[in-house]
C-alpha cells in the first residue's frame, strides 16, 4: 500500500512555515512558530527544538507547552546528552513509546516532569546537523506519518538556521571589510592625492613673485599638511578598530593588571575570528571576563588564573579557570557578581555553567551566541 499523503490542513501549515522563513522574519520566532505546528499537527503536549553550536553546545533553546514555573524549577537547558544527543549526532529520527525504553536515555533531572512517548528528529541542511526538534506526551502515542510531518518541519527549521547564518556571517564580513577598504582607499588614493596637490602649491609659492599670494598659499600648503596627518590618524583608527585586536588587547590588559594586584600569574588566551564583533558582545564578554577572574583571584586562593577566549563564527566561548578551594555555585551568596553574571549571560541569550568541586579548582564557563537575528532570549514571551 502506498504510503499516505500527507492531508492537507498538514500541507497548509508546512507551507505557512516555509512562507515565513522565506521572509526572514527573527529566527527565534520562525523557530518557534515551527515548534507550535509540530504540536498542533501531532497532538503532542511538549514541544522543543535545540540548535547545537559548532562546539556541541546548545545555542539556542525553544521550548513550548511546560509552564515557565516548571521550566525555572528544572533551572537549567537540556544538554543535549541522551537521546537527544543520540538524534543530534546520528542525524536519525527516533519514535518512542516510552523515552525510557532508548539505550541512550539518560533519564530526566529534577523536577522534570516525566515523558513517556518521544518522536524527535535531526534539524539540518545537507549533511549538516544543527539539532534536534522533538515532541513528546501525545496520548496514543506518534505515529509515522507525524514522523514525516515532523521531518518537513524539521527541514524548514534547517533551512531558517541555515539562512539566518549566512546572513549573519555576510553582515559580519561586511562591516570588517569595509573598514578596511576605507583605511585603504584613504591611504592609497585620498593621501596621495592631497600630497601631490601639496607639492605643486608649494612650487607655485616658490615662483609667485606676488608675496601675499605667496603667503596664502604657503598657508594653503599647511592646511593640506594638518588634513593629512589627521587622515593618517584616521587610518590608525580605523585598523586599530578592528575588533578582532581589541578585544583580545582589552582582556590581556584586564586580566593582566587583576592578576598583578593579587600577586597571581594569570594566562591569557585569545583565540578564534572577532571580526565584525557587535559591540554589546564585546561588552558583555568583557563584563563576564572581568567578573569571573576577579572571583577567582578574590576567593579561590588558586596560585593561577587562566583565561580563554574562543571566537567562532556564531558564538564566543569564555571559560575562566582557578585551582583554588572550588565552592558551592547554588549557594546563597552576600554578593552580586554571579547574580549579575547569570543575569548578563541570559540576556545576552547564552549559556553560563561552573564546574566546581571543592579544593578541585573552578571553572566558569559562558557562551554568548552572535547572531544578530536573535536579539534576547525571552522566556516570557
Ligand atoms: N572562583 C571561585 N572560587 C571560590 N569561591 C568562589 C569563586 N567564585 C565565587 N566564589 C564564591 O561565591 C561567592 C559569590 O560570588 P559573587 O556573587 O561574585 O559575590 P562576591 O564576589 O561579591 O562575594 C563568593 O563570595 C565566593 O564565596
Ligand atoms: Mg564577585
Amino acid at each position: 500500500m502506498a504510503t499516505p499523503v500527507l492531508d492537507s490542513d498538514l500541507l497548509t501549515t508546512l507551507f505557512d512555515a516555509a512562507i515565513q522563513v522565506s521572509e526572514e522574519g527573527e529566527l527565534r520566532n520562525v523557530l518557534k512558530s515551527i515548534v507550535r505546528s509540530a504540536m498542533d499537527v501531532t497532538g503532542a503536549s511538549y514541544g522543543a527544538l535545540g540548535v547545537v553550536g559548532r562546539d556541541g553546545y546548545l545555542v539556542e533553546f525553544i521550548h513550548e507547552g511546560m509552564d515557565e514555573e516548571t521550566a525555572d524549577r528544572i533551572g537549567h537547558q537540556p544538554v543535549g546528552i541522551g537521546v537527544l544527543g543520540t538524534i543530534t549526532r546520528t542525524a536519525a529520527t527516533v519514535r518512542l513509546d516510552d523515552i525510557r525504553d532508548h539505550p541512550d536515555s539518560s533519564g530526566f533531572p529534577e523536577h522534570h516532569p516525566q515523558m513517556r512517548s518521544f518522536l524527535g528528529v535531526p534539524v539540518r541542511t545537507g549533511d549538516t546537523v544543527f539539532g534536534n526538534l522533538y515532541l513528546t506526551e501525545k496520548p496514543d502515542g506518534f505515529t509515522a506519518e507525524d514522523e514525516r510531518a515532523m521531518e518537513a518541519l524539521a527541514m524548514i527549521g534547517g533551512f531558517a538556521v541555515a539562512n539566518a547564518r549566512i546572513h549573519q556571517r555576510l553582515r559580519r564580513a561586511a562591516v570588517a571589510e569595509d573598514r578596511a577598504r576605507i583605511a585603504r582607499d584613504v591611504h592609497d588614493d585620498t593621501i596621495q592625492d592631497l600630497f601631490a596637490i601639496g607639492l605643486s602649491l608649494q612650487a607655485l609659492a616658490e615662483s609667485s613673485r606676488d608675496a601675499d599670494i605667496a603667503s596664502a598659499l604657503r598657508n594653503e600648503v599647511r592646511r593640506i599638511d594638518s588634513c593629512i596627518t589627521s587622515l593618517r590618524h584616521l587610518i590608525l583608527d580605523l585598523r586599530q578598530l578592528e575588533p578582532s585586536r581589541l578585544l583580545a588587547e582589552e582582556v590581556h590588559e584586564l586580566v593582566e593588571e587583576l592578576a598583578d594586584a593579587h600577586g597571581v600569574n594569570a594566562r591569557v588566551v585569545v583565540d578564534g575570528t572577532y571580526d565584525g564583533l557587535p559591540t554589546g558582545v564585546a561588552e558583555s564578554v568583557l563584563h563576564i571576563v572581568k567578573e569571573a577572574t576577579s572571583n577567582a583571584l578574590r576567593h579561590s586562593g588558586s596560585q593561577w588564573v587562566e583565561v580563554v577566549l574562543f571566537g567562532a563564527e556564531d558564538s564566543i566561548t569564555i571559560s575562566v579557570s582557578d585551582a583554588g578551594k572550588g565552592f558551592d555555585p547554588h549557594g546563597h551568596y552576600g554578593g552580586l557578581g554571579l547574580v549579575n553574571l547569570r543575569a548578563r549571560t541570559r540576556q545576552a541569550g547564552g549559556e553560563l555553567e561552573i564546574l566546581t568541586a571543592p579544593s578541585r579548582g573552578t571553572t566558569l564557563r559562558a557562551v554568548i551566541p552572535i547572531d544578530l537575528s536573535l536579539p534576547s532570549r525571552d522566556r516570557e514571551s
